[in-house]
């Protein structure tokens, strides 16, 4: 079958603004909008840009616009679009070239909330270990991926950049809540800051945007909620 994706390009360093340039593409139904745009890249326009690596839905790599919805363009399947299929870079942030976005500043937020274990203690000479039950309260965000399309599809973060935005709250809770970690105290200072989690208007835009279902908007209410029973 033969499919249109229209794709929103941009390249800083020849357009004055972005501009939308349309591809008929030959597909399967079962192919993945990612294989739709390498076709693109490798058949018809070299100089199209995005970025993606595992093709699996593990490394969030290519989260993008997919007819006004964030998704994973190698788990978006053509035959779940029908007509059209408008390919756009995730908003609120810039945009490097056509579908590449600078997660330079995504990242940084990620790293102010100290997203790693903190165990003052001496490792034991196997592993530091966990009961299941303990292992759960953190086991639905230590399925992020990082992909950014929360973080991009949040009013608070669209309209201030500075929101560290829920991407890096949910890595936040995966450490709050992890029994081993020793790290809580300084990692909700940071986001008890002006422009940590009291930005989260509980607007649940992030919940339907990621790919891994993590029930972000509650992991976040969790978080507010240490932070009162802290101060
Ligand atoms: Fe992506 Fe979900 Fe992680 Fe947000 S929480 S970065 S949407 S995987
Ligand atoms: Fe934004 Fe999600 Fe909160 S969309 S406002 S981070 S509930
Ligand atoms: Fe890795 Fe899609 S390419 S998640």
């Amino acid at each position: 079958m033969k499919v249109t994706v229209e794709i929103l390009r941009f390249n800083p360093e020849r357009d004055k603004a972005p501009h939308r340039a349309s591809y008929e593409v030959e597909v399967e139904p079962t192919d993945r909008v990612l294989d739709a745009l390498n076709s693109i890249k490798w058949r018809q326009d070299g100089t199209l840009a995005l970025r993606s690596s595992c093709a699996h839905g593990v490394c969030g790599s290519d989260a993008m616009q997919i007819n006004g919805l964030n998704r994973l363009a190698c788990k978006a399947l053509i035959r779940d679009f029908a007509g059209k299929i408008v390919v756009e870079p995730l908003k609120g942030f810039p945009v490097i070239k056509d579908l590449i976005v600078d997660l330079d500043g995504f990242f940084e937020q990620y790293r102010a909330v100290r997203p790693y274990l903190v165990n003052h203690e001496l490792p034991p000479a196997d592993e530091r270990l966990q009961l299941p039950q303990e292992r759960a309260r953190i086991e639905d965000t230590a399925r992020c991926i990082l992909c950014a399309s929360c973080t991009s599809s949040c009013p608070s973060f669209r309209a201030n950049r500075a929101y560290v935005g829920p991407a890096a709250i949910v890595n936040a809770h995966r450490f709050l809540f992890d029994t081993r970690d020793h790290g809580s105290h300084e990692r909700l200072d940071a986001l008890n800051e002006r422009n940590g989690v009291w930005r989260c208007r509980t607007i649940f835009n992030c919940n339907a945007a990621c790919p891994r279902n993590i029930h972000i908007a509650e992991a976040i209410g969790q978080t507010k909620r240490a932070l009162l029973l802290q101060t």
